[in-house]
């Protein structure tokens, strides 16, 4: 006998909402802050998590199962394997190494274009049509990796870029003036780490231009400021990592935030990994000089479809030499790629 005494003569259920899978991948400090932040927004029907370690994998599915009571219901699975990826909407890669205190992003290429090797051809071919959203680093030349490897068109495989830098940015702008950080607008671009670059001439705070508001009233000192607040975001991973040793919840909020823009349709404007090439005076991919594919950070609007498109947002002429010099130092490292 069930448990259940069904109710006679019910309709069959209507399917009124759309199933919706995210599998995350490598359950470490990061992947699991993504986990986490995911299950406390009603974002997902079920939730696959995989890593190579399985006792610590099967730990921490059980960790997140426990806390059933209290979040809206996800079904949670874990496996080694990754057929329990299958039919995915959106794939999350975070596994691979990180870095050491004061070691830089870069230095992590090798170690991860290994692993992306055995991660994406089967991530790919188990959920042809997911989106693929990229966080280990170096996430820009990962996700470019993660493109070739896994064959999708470039509007469907994402990294989360920026976006983090912007919120640091947007933090330490809104300390400054003593304001909320969410009516801060303010872009970094460019390559998520040293290279990355400031769009001063677009930042906004409640509506007001910051820089012709300063020039206005001959506030020189504040560019200074601005300048430091800069430093400060290149610096913020160093630090965090130099203090806890890894950095967890600012990325675990940022990701959960593009994937609920992505998988909610939202169509919100986010800093993240695209491919750059033909915005900003970055040379288009096979137009007959040096460059290739670049990804990079860009303002995109996100949606179902992944990124939708580029927003034609502000920029000097140093601002976007800035880009394409950050485009440059990528697509150097690309080149020494085998894949
Ligand atoms: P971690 O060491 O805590 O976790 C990495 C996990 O990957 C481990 O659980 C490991 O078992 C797993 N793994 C290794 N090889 C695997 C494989 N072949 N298949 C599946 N899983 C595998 O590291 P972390 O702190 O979680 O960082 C993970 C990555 O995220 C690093 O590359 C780090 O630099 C990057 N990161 C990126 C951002 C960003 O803004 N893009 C922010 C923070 C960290
Ligand atoms: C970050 C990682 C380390 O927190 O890329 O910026």
């Amino acid at each position: 006998q069930s448990f259940f005494k069904p109710i006679q003569n019910t309709a069959p259920p209507s399917p009124t909402k759309r199933h919706t899978k995210i599998s995350v991948i490598g359950v470490g400090n990061v992947g699991m802050a993504i986990a986490q932040t995911i299950l406390t927004q009603d974002l997902a029907d079920e939730l696959a998590l995989v890593d190579a370690v399985k006792d610590k994998l099967r730990g921490e599915m059980l960790d997140l199962q426990h806390a059933a009571a209290f979040l809206p219901r996800t079904q949670i699975l874990s496996s080694t394997d990754y057929s329990v990826t299958a039919g995915s909407d959106l794939c999350i890669v975070t596994a691979g190494a990180r870095q050491n205190p004061g070691e830089s992003r870069l230095n992590l290429l090798q170690r991860n274009v290994g692993l992306f090797k055995k991660i994406i051809p089967p991530l790919a071919q188990l959920s042809p049509d997911a989106i693929l959203l990229i966080v280990s680093n170096p996430v820009d030349v990962l996700t470019y990796v993660a493109w070739k490897l896994s064959g999708f068109p470039s509007n469907r495989v994402i990294g989360s870029g920026t976006n983090l830098d912007s919120s640091r940015f947007r933090f330490l702008i809104a300390d400054h003036l003593d304001v909320n950080a969410q009516d801060v607008q303010a872009y970094i671009v460019g390559e998520h780490g040293d290279s990355s670059v400031a769009l001063w001439s677009s930042i906004s705070v409640g509506g007001v231009p910051i820089l012709s508001f300063l020039e206005k009233q001959q506030i020189s000192c504040e560019k200074e400021t601005l300048e430091r607040i800069h430093k400060e975001v290149v610096g913020s991973a160093y630090e965090v990592i130099s203090l806890k040793g890894y950095t967890s919840w600012a990325i675990g909020y940022s990701v959960a935030n593009l994937a609920f823009s992505i998988l909610r349709n939202q169509r919100k404007i986010h800093p993240v990994t695209v491919m750059a090439n033909g915005f900003h005076g970055i040379e288009a991919a096979g137009g007959g000089g040096e460059g290739g594919e670049v990804f990079l950070s860009l303002p995109a609007l996100l949606g179902r479809g992944g990124a939708l498109a580029v927003t034609n947002v502000h920029m000097t002429e140093e601002e976007a030499q800035r880009l394409r010099d950050s485009a440059k130092t990528l697509l150097e490292l690309q080149r020494q790629l085998e894949l």
